[in-house]
């Protein structure tokens, strides 16, 4: 536990943070330490470059202690500080929300870069995000997409709650909705985009996850017993819910791609080739209806 005081400078406090998020071999000590200590100080990240060589006072000293401890217990930063940066939005978390994922923006990324070999962006579309959790798939296409409306769901109350909040705070609650549903069993009409992250991790992987992951819901991660649960209901509701022209992403788990995309093709569904997210890892995978070019 590292030893902060009053009069150590928030520079010094930051290095002994990190030095013992490093001791502990958690994955990013110096940004573990500098947003703790911002959170801890009220400062961003400017702000504590400024103020570096300002002293702690006890208060100061006393609070950001108490987050490297819970950091040190492995929980992770986004639970401590409440919130988590996707797409460059910030959303507020609860504890039926899942972190939203650095990966899961490969799904964005897929997504409108099928929206954008149709046509503008300015499209009055209609986009479904099944399993919305935070609402960060939603608020991410809509944020990117000004004419778009869309609609969340999830079987978590506490979740859709906080997907609506955060769609609320970011200005997109007039073009968002969101409804308690088995991913899409209660929607009524088509959609030009469907995309989805589902609990994808096998049953008997939950227990080998690493620490902070076991913090999520686990409603949030847990596919079943192969881990591919959720997306046989997705893959079932995709034909009734997708135009003929429309377009479904999926996020993926390691190794999934194959055993997703034969359960596609298998209900007359059209698999490109899945977008890799930043580590190489085959993330997203882009389906259209089986008639139209993929
Ligand atoms: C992996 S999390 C993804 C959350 C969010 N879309 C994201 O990418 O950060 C899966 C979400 O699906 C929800 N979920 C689980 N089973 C569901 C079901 N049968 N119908 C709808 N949502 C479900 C969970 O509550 C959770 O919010």
């Amino acid at each position: 536990m590292p030893q902060l005081s009053r009069d150590m400078t928030i520079a010094q406090a930051r290095r002994a943070l990190a030095d013992a998020f490093r001791q502990a071999e958690l994955d990013s000590p110096e940004l573990d330490a500098r947003l703790l200590a911002g959170h801890a100080l009220g400062l961003d990240h400017t702000g504590l470059t400024r103020e570096s060589s300002r002293s702690l006072n006890a208060t100061e000293a006393q609070a950001l202690s108490a987050l490297a401890a819970r950091r040190l217990t492995r929980e992770p930063v986004a639970r401590i500080l409440g919130h988590k940066e996707f797409w460059g939005l910030t959303l507020r978390l609860n504890e039926a929300t899942l972190v939203p994922r650095p990966e899961t923006e490969t799904v964005v990324e897929a997504a409108l870069a099928a929206i954008d070999r149709d046509g503008p962006r300015t499209r009055a579309l209609r986009i479904a995000d099944l399993g919305t959790g935070s609402g960060a798939l939603l608020a991410a296409l809509l944020h990117e997409l000004p004419n778009a409306s869309g609609i969340g769901t999830d079987v978590s109350r506490e979740a859709l709650a906080a997907a609506r909040d955060n769609a609320d705070r970011l200005g997109l609650l007039a073009r968002a909705e969101f409804i308690s549903s088995d991913f899409g069993a209660v929607l009524t009409g088509t959609f030009d985009l469907v995309v989805s992250n589902p609990p994808y991790v096998a049953s008997g992987d939950m227990a080998a996850l690493p620490p902070e992951v076991r913090l999520d819901p686990r409603r949030a991660l847990d596919g079943g017993a192969d881990g591919l649960d959720c997306y046989r209901t997705i893959v079932g509701q995709a034909p009734r819910l997708l135009k003929p022209d429309g377009h479904m992403v999926v996020e993926l788990g390691i190794g999934q791609e194959p055993a997703v995309a034969m359960l596609f093709r298998a209900a007359g569904l059209a698999p490109s080739p899945a977008r890799p997210d930043l580590s190489g890892i085959p993330r997203a995978l882009h389906v259209r209806v089986a008639t139209m070019t993929p």
